[in-house]
């Protein structure tokens, strides 16, 4: 079964892409070109470029931010909002087919 994931830009542009499961949504968005996921620390959670935000109906079927997850979100450039998420931190799986999350306007 295929597994698509949808960014939404700032300018309300939308791409939605194959991902793989066991990937992260990061390493999705940088596989495919997403200009908007930085992820300068390559996924080891001390950058916060990687700053996404869930879609409502979304948010809830995420496993919640680890401890060090919430630490972070504090340091996005955007302002964090309730579906922030960081995106090395959300595993692709069949479950999360549609997922769509918007990217900031920026990362630093
Ligand atoms: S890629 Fe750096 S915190 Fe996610």
């Amino acid at each position: 079964m295929s597994i698509e994931i949808e960014f939404v830009a700032a300018d309300g542009q939308r791409r939605r892409v194959a991902a793989k499961a066991g990937r992260s949504v990061m390493q999705t968005a940088v596989e495919h070109g997403i200009e908007a996921i930085v992820a300068d620390c390559g996924g080891t959670l001390t950058c916060a470029t990687c700053h996404v935000i869930v879609a409502p109906e979304w948010a809830a079927r995420l496993p919640p931010p680890s401890g060090d997850e919430e630490a972070m979100l504090e340091m996005t450039a955007a302002p964090r909002e309730a579906g922030s998420r960081l995106s090395c931190q959300l595993v692709v799986t069949p479950e999360l087919h549609g997922l769509t999350v918007r990217t900031p306007a920026t990362q630093f």
